[in-house]
Formats: structure tokens, sequence, C-alpha cells
């Protein structure tokens, strides 16, 4: 018997003879606990239930139809699953936590990529990539910490904790493997070249908040796919953005829930607060972040980078320009310094 679980829409494929005829039974869900309840009552003596005319479900297949969740149930469940999210790995927190302790010492921070080899050998990688032009390149973390500078290291040791996940293909908004992370990238690091120029101190925090921007479509995906027919719907008429039929669809977006994967990861509430707000800037009560992201977010898009299914029906909110004091030639000298940035680090 095939059964689909209304919690999370996984499908349950258990054998007959392992049933109890003639019996209600209930058992929770394996995945998400919910508990699944199926009445055999109809079945006894291993009968099928017979065919209805007329093409009418028989109550036993109307039972394990699926059933979507709607509504505030639908977030809550959404909102569950961030905890399946590989975490952010404990090496990058807590080498963030000593670059921002001003008594650590470089020693504390080697020792501890001394008990994680995996990360230190993507810091390195990044680090040896073209965009950072290393004569040479570098062997060792503090090679890397003095060659490029704290800053520099700062933002190779939280690209590194995101590159694996941001890397994977997102089928629901039609993004191929490492789209997003070429997206994610180019955000990054528009984000921080808008913050030296607009508001210099914001630099670390708008790359961060440019790298992370989109972490929530990690979460929506899964249900994008599994809903396509409702986006199709939602998008029909031309009317919604797809931020908009996230919303109707899954009554939440892809920015409200990166918000609690932020919180999962231990991310700083400014740059959790501009996620939440890199669509809609206005409404972010001055967050100079969410503004500066969005600006980045734009541009990477009308570049191209990370189109997806979603990239076209996205717009600068107006007044984002003005209060950013940013003009068009800004823009272009942006789109120029992202294009060369995201390209360099991303080759071998
Ligand atoms: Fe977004
Ligand atoms: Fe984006």
């Amino acid at each position: 018997m095939r059964i689909t679980c209304s919690g999370c829409a996984k499908v349950l494929v258990i054998p007959d003879e392992r049933l109890p005829k003639g019996k209600a039974i209930a058992f929770p869900c394996p995945t998400c606990s919910t508990m699944i309840k199926i009445d055999l009552q109809s079945q006894v003596s291993g009968q099928k239930p017979a065919p209805q005319a007329n093409g009418q479900k028989t109550a036993a297949q109307a039972k394990t139809e699926k059933v979507y969740l709607t509504g505030e149930a639908l977030k809550q469940k959404i909102v569950k699953t961030v905890d399946e999210l590989p975490p952010m790995p404990q090496t990058v927190i807590k080498a963030r936590e000593i670059m921002d302790d001003p008594k650590a010492g470089f020693k504390e921070l080697a020792t501890l990529f001394e008990s994680d080899q995996a990360i230190a050998a993507k810091i390195l990688k990044l680090a040896n990539s073209p965009f950072y032009g290393i004569v040479g390149g570098v062997s060792s973390i503090q090679q890397a910490s003095i060659v490029l500078g704290q800053k520099v290291l700062r933002e190779l040791i939280t690209l590194s904790g995101v590159s694996g996940l941001l890397g994977n293909q997102l089928a629901g908004y039609g993004l191929d493997v490492g789209d997003l992370w070429k997206h994610s990238l180019a955000v990054a690091f528009g984000a921080r070249h808008i913050a030296v120029k607009v508001d210099a101190k914001l630099e670390n925090d708008a790359f961060t908040t440019g790298l992370l921007h989109d972490s929530g479509k990690l979460i929506l995906d899964t249900y994008i796919t599994e809903r396509w027919q409702q986006f199709e719907e939602a998008l029909a008429d031309g009317k919604r953005t797809f931020i908009e039929a996230e919303r109707k669809v899954l009554a939440l977006d892809h920015p409200e829930i990166a918000a609690e994967v932020c919180k999962a990861w231990h991310i700083p509430k400014e740059i959790s607060h501009g996620i939440r707000y890199h669509h809609h800037p206005s409404q972010s009560k001055g967050s100079k972040l969410a503004y500066i992201v969005h600006v980045a977010d734009a541009i990477a898009l009308m570049s191209g980078i990370g189109l997806g299914v979603d990239g076209t029906r996205y717009q600068i909110e107006e007044g984002t320009m003005a209060f950013l004091k940013l003009n068009d030639e800004d823009l272009s000298e942006i789109m120029g310094h992202m294009l060369s940035a995201a390209k360099k680090i991303t080759e071998e």
C-alpha cells in the first residue's frame, strides 16, 4: 500500500502483508513524526476496495491521497525544516568569534584550524584563486592572514563555511549546480563594493549579507518543486512577482525563511535584518545593508548571474538609488567590478 504523509508529503510503501486487515492503525511518519492513520476496515479478507463507477474515489483512495498543508500550518512546518539544513561548521562560527575579539591572537585561530583541516583546505583553495592574485600562492592560514590581511581572511572563512551548501542545485528555482553559489558570490562582492562607496564601516557585514541573502531558497526549493503547478497558476496572469507567488502558495517568502536560517547559523541580527528586507528595503526601517544588497542583487540579475525562474521578475524599489546616493555611472562601475570578482574567485 502507498501512503502519503500529510505532514511532509513523503510517500511510504508498506507491504500489504504487514498491514493488519480489518483494523484502523496509526503510526508516526519516520520523516516528520506526523501521525498517519489508515482505516483498513474496508479491506477485510484481503479484498481490494471495489472500484467506483463514474470515476469517483473510494473511501480508502481518498484517505491515501496527497494532502497539502496550507497557511500557518505549512509555514510552521517549513520553519521546522530549517533544523534539517547542515549547520554552519562550528569552526567557522568559532573563527568569526575569535576574529571579533580584540584580545584574541592569531595563535588561537591557528590552533582552531589545526583541528579542522577540511575547512583550512577550503580557505587556502579560495585564497589561492586568481581573485586574490597572490604570487607563488599561500600554503598556511597564517601566511594567508599575513599576505591578505585579517579582513580578507575573515571573508574567506565565511565563504568556506557556505560554499558547499550554496553550490547545490535548486530545481524549483531553476538553478543548476553552482548557479546560486555564483549569484551569491557576485552579490557579496558587489555589496562590499557598494558599502565602500556608501558607508565603509559596513564593508564586512555587506559581504556576509550579500553572500547569504538568498539562503532561504535552500529551504523553499523542495516546496516549490512539489507545488510547481500552484506556482504556475499563481504566476499565470503575470501580475505577481515570484516573491508574491511564494507568499501566496507557501505562506512565506525566501527572505523571511532566510532570517530563520541566519538564526540557526548564528549570524548577527543586523545581517539577518538586511537579508529579511533585501527585496523591499523601504520596509526595513532604514537598514543600509538591505538597500546595499538590494542593489547588488539587482545588478547581478541584470548581468544574468543566477537568474533562475524568478530572476526576471524582480525590480529595483523606487527611492533606493537616492537613499544610497548612487547614480547610473556607479551602477555600471559596480557591475564591472562584480562580474570580474565573481569570475576570478571561481577560477581554479
Ligand atoms: Fe532574493
Ligand atoms: Fe538574489
